[in-house]
């Protein structure tokens, strides 16, 4: 269904401001068919309509998750960036909450409220953004003494860092004066210790290190990592995290997320090793962690959880007429394995998702080159599959499969370790993008073991526990549920098949 006017005349405004309103714009578009293969996830994070970026300031506050998010409440696209909002008791279903962070006309921040993050001032929750004013962006801090999270009070001194480091050349572009924007802070030491991303005129991208004594004075210290001419002109949205034993620094650098493993070493970043979190259509990720969990929280103390933003791969007139834009990934637990490997799986709450199961643990012999057709079909479905390779060169596992296979993508799996998705046939749509995504799995663990998420228009991989590839397909047809296997060249086996299907995330009356 066409949605170019969300403004008509069922009451609802583009710029909804309470919970009904935001049940109305949600349900609208699901009835507008963005309820089946190829439409909005069903259990994957969403904007309520229009459009949604980078997760933004994860806090678990009075016993709840709150996620915030890049949000345009104009439309499905770019524009004049406020904080969407959702919350929930559980990481299974959220609830929408009115928008949250609004640009202020003559404020530091009135062309819009950019990426950051929130930390537990000492009892009170706190959100520190990037503020964009013409050609400036900078720090702005919001705080806020009510449980809800849901209205937040300006510090009147914004920005809290007036310009960029004097002494660095930081770089100029079109639209800014310096790039130097997105914001991630933590508790290390007695003092605060703030990162902002930045690029450097012939230097790359870099993440900048501040430290202070309160979360509105800052010192400069230096770049805590800069990558060098080759390492991307930009990093967006760099984060520190601890896990344990070593530092995971990511950052994105307009095309991937990269990571670093390593040490901090005088207020430098020591890395041991470098990769990339997500191979697919997954960016700028930020995660709730032990720097901005409420104080009072006694549970879920050990791990740290990440969310990604899954953005479109179709173009904008698509995404104007499905009339919402972006979701996030699942949440998910990064941590390094006792060899010193990243791993990545879903929050261990992903599996409260499941209602009825489809498949409990099956064997299925394949035949050289024989298209076969699994009993499993769904379009909001999870698969955990084991695949032996025999003497196949491939397995290709194809999932939103028509029964006349006219829409199809299929997961393939080589000899060789590579892990790749074709969306050619995914889509009769031509909007959609079809370019390959692949990945390196390197095969120690045979048999290759993954879990699949599918949901509508997004398909999330994680192999092997450790690395991700996401991708985001647009299946036309309302048959395209199905999900086949083909072993090439040789005979292969699925050693274990299990699927369930998966229940609602936001959940509205309508429903
Ligand atoms: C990353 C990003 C950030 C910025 C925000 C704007 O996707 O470009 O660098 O703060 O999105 O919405």
């Amino acid at each position: 269904g066409c949605l170019r006017s969300l403004a008509v005349d069922d009451g609802t405004p583009a710029r909804p401001t309470d919970a009904d309103d935001m049940r109305r714009l949600r349900d609208r578009i699901d009835d507008a068919g963005e309820d089946g293969p190829g439409g909005r996830p069903k259990y994957h994070l969403t904007p309520p309509a229009n459009w949604l970026n980078d997760p933004n300031g994860l806090i678990r506050w009075d016993g709840r998750y709150h996620v915030f998010y890049q949000y345009n409440p104009g439309g499905p696209f770019h524009n004049t960036i406020h904080w969407g909002h959702a919350v929930s008791d559980d990481l299974v279903t959220w609830r929408d909450e009115p928008v949250a962070l609004s640009p202020s006309p003559d404020g530091p921040d009135r062309d819009g409220c950019w990426s950051g993050c929130a930390v537990d001032d000492d009892g009170t929750p706190t959100l520190l953004y990037t503020g964009g004013n013409g050609r400036d962006q900078l720090p702005c801090l919001a705080t806020t003494d009510d449980p809800d999270l849901r209205s937040w009070e300006k510090y009147e001194g914004n920005p809290v860092i007036e310009s960029p480091p004097a002494d660095l050349d930081v770089l100029e572009t079109e639209h800014w004066r310096a790039e130097f924007r997105d914001h991630n802070v933590w508790r290390e030491d007695g003092r605060w210790h703030h990162l902002v991303g930045t690029g450097l005129v012939d230097g790359g991208g870099a993440a900048l290190l501040y430290t202070g004594e309160t979360l509105t004075e800052w010192t400069y210290e230096g770049p805590l990592l800069a990558g060098g001419p080759d390492a991307g002109a930009v990093w967006e949205c760099p984060e520190l995290l601890d896990l344990g034993d070593r530092r995971l620094l990511h950052v994105s650098d307009y095309e991937n997320v990269v990571y670093f493993l390593g040490t901090v070493e005088d207020g430098e970043f020591v890395v041991d090793s470098e990769g990339v979190l997500d191979h697919g259509d997954f960016y700028a990720p930020q995660s709730l962690s032990d720097s901005n969990r409420g104080a009072e929280d006694e549970t879920d103390t050990e791990r740290s959880l990440t969310w990604g933003w899954l953005p479109e791969a179709r173009d904008v007139d698509a995404q104007w007429d499905a009339g919402w834009s972006g979701a996030l990934s699942l949440p998910r637990v990064i941590e390094t394995a006792p060899d010193g490997d990243l791993r990545q799986r879903p929050a261990d709450e992903a599996t409260d998702l499941r209602t009825e199961r489809l498949a409990d643990g099956e064997t299925v012999a394949l035949a050289p080159d024989d298209q076969r057709r699994l009993d499993v079909s769904g379009a909001a479905i999870e698969i955990e599959i084991e695949i032996a390779l025999d003497d196949a060169e491939a397995v290709e596992i194809s999932v939103f499969e028509t029964p006349d296979r006219a829409e199809h993508t299929p997961i393939r799996y080589a000899r060789d370790g590579t892990l790749s998705i074709d969306r050619t046939p995914s889509s009769r749509d031509p909007r959609a993008f079809a370019d390959a995504q692949s990945m390196a799995v390197p095969p120690y663990d045979e048999p290759l073991s993954l879990r699949v998420f599918l949901d509508r228009s997004v398909i999330e991989i994680y192999a092997n526990g450790r690395h991700c590839l996401t991708s985001r397909v647009y299946p036309t047809r309302d048959d395209a549920v199905g999900v086949s296997a083909r072993a090439e060249g040789g005979r292969a086996e699925i050693a274990s098949l299990s699927a369930w299907e998966l229940g609602e995330a936001m959940p509205t009356d309508g429903d």
